[in-house]
């Protein structure tokens, strides 16, 4: 049961209900999604609903971001589910536009970025974050926030959402969210559902590999022999691993020696799931 939960469905009517709360003076927050809610999503949600008096969570599968290749069509949309964990969390309003609504006849228009969008998973899904940043953009404009909160599961995408909200001077604080955790240190994805039952045991590997990797490397073992060992013990547990690097957190610039503040960042196909997944990287002392 969704319960008395209140949804959009069209730009019209998101406008009507969010001037009542502008009129009154309220705090507003979004929280992006695709759906299929989990635990990470619902953090995020709390972490709004701390800073802001009203939170709108949107559910809109953006055929922009996936690849001719990805999974669009067979990403999962358990659309009552996710309107009951949205109650059940207190939501002020839920955005679910369609297709249509958000990309009418004839839309023409897209947002690009370079810089934090190039590397790794720029490199690896062509167009992706311009996709993402198209819909991001439209999202903020839409809702219009004054805060709007992203997890660092995603961790480039919280970069690229920052950098493009301060070169168009959009009005909204972008908040990070930490990464959300299974107990055996999977971090929480929609696209977890695809792991059959002995891929689900392995998966958690990747992050031991990832915080075995970046200890090393806080102890003085130099990234690229760290990172060539980690690769080599995934490959030999069955992953096929994309990439595996030690980058600059702010910038993602490659680092080959680690400096403040740095971040390793890993994608990884088990099967037919695709992996991602980020660490902070502490130096010692
Ligand atoms: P989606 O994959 O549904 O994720 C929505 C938000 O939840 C993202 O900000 C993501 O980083 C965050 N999230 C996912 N798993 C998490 C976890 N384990 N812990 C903490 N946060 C987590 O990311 C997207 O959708 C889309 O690209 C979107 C931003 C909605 C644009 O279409």
């Amino acid at each position: 049961m969704s319960g008395e939960i209140a949804i959009a469905r069209s730009v019209a009517e998101l406008r009507r209900q969010l001037g009542v709360w502008r009129t009154q003076g309220q705090r507003v927050g979004l929280v992006p999604t695709m759906g299929a809610l989990h635990a990470g999503h619902l953090a995020l949600v709390a972490a709004a609903q701390a800073q802001c008096r009203r939170v709108v969570a949107s559910i809109f599968v953006n055929p922009r971001q996936f690849g001719p290749r990805e999974d669009f069509a067979a990403y999962p949309r358990p659309e009552a589910d996710d309107l009951a964990k949205l109650a059940a969390a207190k939501i002020d309003l839920v955005w679910m536009p369609s297709v249509e609504e958000m990309y009418p006849d004839g839309f023409a228009t897209t947002i690009s970025l370079g810089g934090p969008a190039e590397p790794l998973e720029g490199a690896h899904r062509p167009g992706h974050f311009n996709g993402v940043a198209t819909v991001v953009c439209k999202l903020l404009t839409q809702v219009a926030p004054d805060a709007a909160f992203f997890g660092e599961k995603d961790y480039q995408q919280l970069l690229v959402v920052r950098r493009m909200a301060r070169d168009l001077n959009l009005s909204v604080d972008i908040v990070g969210v930490p990464t959300v955790r299974e107990p055996d240190g999977l971090a929480l994805s929609s696209r977890n559902v695809y792991l059959s039952a002995d891929e689900r045991r392995l998966a958690p590997r990747l992050h031991r590999a990832m915080h075995e990797a970046a200890a090393a490397i806080a102890q003085g073992t130099p990234p690229a022999s760290a990172l060539a060992r980690a690769i080599l013990a995934l490959g030999e547990a069955g992953f096929q691993v994309e990439y595996l690097e030690l980058r600059d957190a702010d910038t993602l610039a490659p680092m080959d020696a680690l400096a403040k503040p740095a971040r390793l960042l890993a994608a990884a196909h088990l099967g037919r799931t695709r992996l991602i997944d980020n660490i902070e990287v502490k130096q010692e002392g």
